[in-house]
């Protein structure tokens, strides 16, 4: 096969929520807490929940087939999937899961964990395959499920996160939209954010040990996260801008990880981004991780306000610690 660079253009999305939603007077029933205080420091005033039957491939590959509908692609023409999750059904990973419920027979697939820098992560490893000539048609899709995860005695950490999952479509195109990327990580930080493994000594021979356990639900310290993001992700962004030749001012849109609309706010702000250029649907869903995204994209996209050829920035941040940025023409 005779392998040759190429552009890549994102060509379709689709999103996917579960049915049952709680809202901030609901979960006041669960943890001390109200309406009031939840919608004022967060802005979010409901959040999308998965019931036990309902599982993150299911959820992935709803909005997966919504992207590819609108993109007008066949599953057997994908070559690639890319699952953005930290709540996989199975650790091994659930992106085959997804491969075989599409019928997306000639794809490879796989997960790829960076928790909510994930789908802006995600975007950048389909490009470098696509860019190569390796592969034309990549199916991206950012799902999570953290309500698996979030201790729900907790008021500091449950009243943000909510269940989602979102997807694009990038396929390979003769003009490059994709103008320009910068991702960092830094584990320093890591105690900030996670969801973190432990384990209990389980003697397998006289002189081998193992261990064995479970995932410790989301242990988060809230203010250093929020200082994090307030601080990097202007940078992050700045420094996608400049790869690209742009200014904020060049840009239609700003699509940043649903984590806090306080944090939206202040990230605009200190970039001088007008508030009606600032995708938020953080009111209904909550933060869903690597799914805020493309489901803000997607949302704002069957709105009809993302035209073909907007510019859009779009910034992921959170657990790792780990943080990106995007710059992308919507369609064309
Ligand atoms: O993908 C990234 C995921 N993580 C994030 O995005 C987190 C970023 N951080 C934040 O969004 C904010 O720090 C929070 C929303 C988590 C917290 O907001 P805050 O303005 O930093 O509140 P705080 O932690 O300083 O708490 C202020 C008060 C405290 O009471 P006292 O000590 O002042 O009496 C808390 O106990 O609010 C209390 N509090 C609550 N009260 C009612 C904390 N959580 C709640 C709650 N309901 N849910």
């Amino acid at each position: 096969m005779q392998q040759v660079a190429t552009g890549l253009a994102v060509t379709g999305s689709g999103s996917a929520a579960p049915e049952t939603s709680l809202d901030n007077d609901g979960l006041s029933q669960i943890v001390d807490t109200s309406d009031e205080w939840i919608a004022s420091r967060t802005g979010i005033r409901s959040r999308h929940l998965s019931g036990p039957d309902e599982s993150l491939a299911k959820l992935g590959a709803i909005a997966a087939r919504n992207a590819l509908s609108m993109a007008q692609v066949e599953a057997t023409d994908i070559d690639l999937i890319l699952l953005a999750t930290s709540t996989p059904d199975d650790l091994f990973g659930s992106a085959c899961q997804i491969q075989a419920e599409l019928g997306a027979k000639h794809a490879v697939a796989f997960d790829l964990t960076a928790a909510c820098s994930g789908f802006v992560f995600g975007m950048i490893t389909a490009a470098q395959f696509i860019r190569t000539g390796v592969y034309r048609n990549v199916l991206l899709i950012g799902a999570d499920v953290l309500s698996r995860w979030v201790d729900w005695t907790d008021r500091r950490s449950c009243v943000l996160f909510g269940d989602g999952a979102g997807a694009v479509v990038l396929q390979a195109n003769e003009n490059d939209r994709l103008l320009g990327f910068a991702l960092q990580s830094d584990g320093c930080l890591h105690d900030c954010l996670n969801v973190q493994y432990q384990g209990k000594p389980r003697p397998l021979t006289d002189n081998i040990t193992v261990s064995q356990g479970t995932y410790q639900p989301v242990s988060m310290n809230g203010k250093e996260v929020y200082r994090f993001a307030v601080n990097r992700v202007p940078e992050v962004v700045e420094k996608a801008l400049f790869q690209a030749d742009l200014t904020t001012n060049d840009i239609d849109w700003l699509l940043l990880h649903q984590a806090n609309q306080r944090i939206l706010d202040a990230v605009a702000k200190r970039l001088k981004v007008p508030a009606e250029k600032v995708i938020s649907n953080i009111a209904n869903y909550g933060n869903t991780s690597a799914a805020t995204i493309p489901l803000a994209l997607d949302e704002t996209v069957r709105q009809g306000h993302i035209k073909p050829g907007d510019t859009i920035a779009a910034s992921g941040f959170g657990a790792g610690l780990s943080w990106g940025a995007v710059v992308f023409q919507w369609q064309r």
